[in-house]
């Protein structure tokens, strides 16, 4: 069985969204326990709400990887709470070898284009940027690139002649919502079999 660590920095709507999708009976997983690198996040108090392990993990010194002590104690803790199974939904760190080593082909990510497009930061402005007609979001496991490694789920939205940056990643958004739980109940269909 899935039984998901969830790691994230901000909001936590798609945490919200595969949440909801295991109470619907839409995905065969558990929340192991939801991480945060950052104190007061949304995400942590949807998942104090919703009854889960909500934790704040200090990444400090580092401002952009989970590196060092902070990898260490990520890994201590997941296996703590019985996670086999990493979900990063919207942190904004880059996982570095240890946990990569430690949860091989078991470390997804979501980001808002359709990859290989638009990686990396402000994936919206880009595509509008761009000039593209359609944009979207992919699930993807997670290798040493940024927003690289094998494609799961994705689903794809318009880019309006109208739109800003704010209405374009609204959009997607909702896709996410759809193609999170979706990637997660494929890994799990194939786990099980
Ligand atoms: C999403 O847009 C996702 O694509 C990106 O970070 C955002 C997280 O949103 N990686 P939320 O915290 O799940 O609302």
């Amino acid at each position: 069985m899935l039984n998901l660590a969830i790691f994230g920095s901000g909001s936590g709507s798609n945490y919200q969204a595969i949440a909801d999708a295991i109470a619907g009976g839409r995905l065969d997983a558990r929340v192991a326990c939801v991480i945060s690198d950052t104190k007061d996040a949304t995400i942590l108090e949807r998942a104090r709400k919703l009854g889960h392990s909500a934790i704040y993990l200090d990444c400090a010194p580092f401002k952009t990887k989970l590196d060092g002590e902070a990898e260490q104690r990520a890994i201590e803790l997941i296996k703590e709470h019985g996670g086999n199974f990493i979900v990063l939904a919207g942190f904004m760190r880059i996982i570095k070898p240890g946990l990569l080593t430690a949860f091989a082909g078991r470390i997804i990510n979501i980001h808002p284009s359709l990859l290989p497009k638009f990686p990396g930061l402000e994936a919206g402005r880009q595509a509008l940027e761009a000039g593209v007609k359609e944009s979207g979001c992919t699930v993807h496991f997670v290798d040493g690139g940024i927003d690289t490694g094998p494609i799961i789920v994705q689903r794809k939205v318009p880019v309006l002649p109208s739109d800003t940056v704010e209405t374009l990643m609204n959009r997607i958004h909702v896709q996410e919502h759809i193609a999170y739980p979706e990637a997660l109940q494929k890994i799990a269909k194939d786990l099980a079999r």
